[in-house]
Order: C-alpha cells, then structure tokens, then sequence
C-alpha cells in the first residue's frame, strides 16, 4: 500500500524483527513499531496496534517464528506450544490467527531434532504465510473489481483495507482495483463505533489512493439506502463457516439485513485464510467481548454516563441468507457453497 508515496506492507519481518505499523496511531500519527518475541506480538494484537483478521495472521506466524527463534534446543517443542497458545488468546474471533499459528507449528515441528533448520523453517513458513496472504488478496481486488459498475456508490463497514491484511485489503482491494481501472466510485465509510477503524484508517487508505468518499456515522446507512443512494455494500471477515455465515466487525449484521430490505446486492470479501472448516455454523463462532472503556471514553474523557455499564461484542454474525456473494482468490461464491468451492 502506499502511505505519503511510499510502499509498505502493514506487517513485515527485517533484520530479525517483526515490524507493524502501528493502527491505533493512525491517520494522526505515522509510526512503526518492532518485536523481538512472541509475546511483544501478542500484546500488540490484543491492544490492536495490528488488527483486521488476514494482518493479526500474518502477525501470528511472524510471531511464532520468533518463539522457534528464541527456544532453546532441550525445550522447543514446549516453546513453540506455549507460545502458541498465547497467541491464539490475543484474540478470540479471526480464524485467520488460528489457521497461521497452525501452519508455522505444524511445518516447524516436522524438523525437529534438527533445530536450526526447524527455526530456520518457522521463518520461512511465516513469510509464506504473509505472502499467499497478500496474493490472495490482490487476486480478490482483480476479481471483486468486475463486480463493482462504473459509477458505483458503495458502503463498507469497518476496515478491510491493506491495513487489516498483509497488503492491498479485501473489500477494499476490490474497490482500489475498480478506481486504478478509472471506475467512477464513491464510497460511504461507515465511521465503526467504538474503535473507528472506518472513520480512522478507512478514510485514511480511501484518501491515499485519492478515491472519492464520505464518512457517515454507522446510524446513517438507512437513510442512504432509503435515498437509493448506495448500489452495493462490500465488508470483510473474521471468520466464514460452513454454512456460509460470517462474522465480521460489529454492525455488520444490521447492514446485511438493510441491503436485503432494499434490496442491493450485500458482498463478503475474504483470503483463504479466513474460511474455518470445523465451523458448521455462525453461533459457534466465538464473540469478542472488549473492555467498557472503549465505549464510554474517549481519548481518556467520558463520553457516557460513568456508573452505567456498557457491552461491547467486537462482532456479530450475518447469516447466509443475506450474503449475495462470498470474493475469494478463487472466484465469487454463493455463500452456501463457498467453504466447498475454494478447496477445488
Ligand atoms: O477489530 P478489528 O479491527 O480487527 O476488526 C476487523 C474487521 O472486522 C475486518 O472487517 C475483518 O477483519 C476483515 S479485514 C480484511
């Protein structure tokens, strides 16, 4: 992605670091952080200096690549298994952190007793890990882009752009796609109570790439689409089952549900990582809960009543019904199908 005319990926490893750039900072403040161990990583994705499900991934791999880096020989395998396990804490929802996790334990493990290369391999499963992922989701622009008509307006929920993956975005790989191809679009940013990661770091990459585009506070989509002023909705996810329902940032759900009253067409864009095949169903996804604090400060002020509790779900689910179709790497997909069609 380019940031002030310069090329980054929002995760990278350098020079025996992981590097992130740090999300909570932007759009005010442009700067990168550095870990050394798994548990630094950890710590950053569950205080979200990393977030979106593809990037806390690759995070994860890079994270367990650290763990097999600093192991000693006589304790590897409990190493890299604790480790494991505290990442896959950091956070509970994106299937992406547990499918990467797996793929670095799994490759890395195959090579012990032979240590140095089991670590030399936790790298290099962690980079390939970082790069189908940003393949993916190039492809998912190339393919979600035909999708989008010339004069297109189009609401997105949350971010789903480079920053929440490894490069290029998802729901907004399509739409970058469809403007480098001199589509004229304009995108409604639903601003994304209570962290902001639309109003924030969507606006943010929209304004990078110079598309058209206008932040509504995430109460105003109705009225757009009462004023037939949206042709199509594409989001992200954290997670896709079985059936085809997905959860992805909270308010999600009720855009799904608008789109179907009004009857415009409602698209999931998601890398292969994102499906969880031992998930039949929405309800056994598990729902991040996030402290009150997010929803009842602001920048260390109260915004809200203090004595009254808050809750704070991070994401719900949209069932299948409402998903007029799932952009993979592989080509769009009834939601039903498409667990199915991207193992072909
Ligand atoms: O809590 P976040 O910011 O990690 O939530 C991110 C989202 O819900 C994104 O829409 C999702 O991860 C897809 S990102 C390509």
């Amino acid at each position: 992605m380019l940031i002030n005319g310069k090329e980054y990926r929002s995760v990278w490893f350098e020079e025996g670091r992981l590097h992130l750039i740090d999300q909570n900072l932007l759009p005010f403040d442009f700067k990168t952080v550095s870990c050394q161990t798994h548990q630094e990583v950890a710590d950053h994705i569950s205080r979200m200096t990393v977030r979106g499900a593809p990037a806390i991934g690759a995070a994860g791999a890079y994270g367990m690549a650290l763990a097999a880096h600093n192991a000693p020989n006589n304790q590897f395998r409990a190493s890299l298994r604790e480790a494991r396990s505290l990442l896959l804490e950091s956070r509970p929802t994106a299937i992406d952190l547990h499918n990467a996790l797996d793929f670095v334990y799994e490759q890395t493990l195959k090579f012990i007793p032979d240590y140095d290369h089991a670590r030399n391999v936790a790298l290099l499963a962690a980079n390939e890990f970082a790069n189908i992922s940003a393949e993916d989701c190039r492809k998912i622009g190339i393919i979600g882009a035909e999708l989008i008509p010339d004069g297109a307006r189009i609401l997105t929920h949350c971010n789903a752009g480079a920053l929440a993956t490894v490069d290029w975005g998802t729901a907004l790989a399509a739409i970058r796609m469809a403007h480098r191809k001199g589509k004229n679009i304009f995108v409604y940013v639903d601003e994304t109570r209570p962290r902001l990661q639309g109003s924030r770091l969507t606006a943010f990459e929209l304004e990078q790439e110079g598309i058209p585009h206008a932040i509504i506070t995430d109460a105003a989509a109705g009225f757009y689409f009462w004023k037939k002023e949206i042709d199509l909705v594409i989001t992200g996810a954290d997670r896709i089952c079985l059936n085809g329902d997905i959860a992805n940032k909270i308010g999600t759900f009720e855009k799904a549900v608008l789109a179907s009253e009004f009857k415009i067409p409602f698209y999931i864009a998601a890398p292969l990582s994102t499906f969880d095949l031992s998930c039949r169903e929405g309800r056994q996804i598990p729902i991040e809960i996030r402290d009150e604090a997010e929803i009842k400060l602001f920048g260390g002020e109260y915004l809200s009543n203090p004595n009254s509790p808050a809750l704070n779900p991070s994401f719900d689910i949209t069932p299948a019904k409402y998903i007029t179709g799932i952009i993979t790497p592989k080509g769009v997909f009834k939601a039903k199908e498409a667990s199915q069609k991207v193992q072909i």
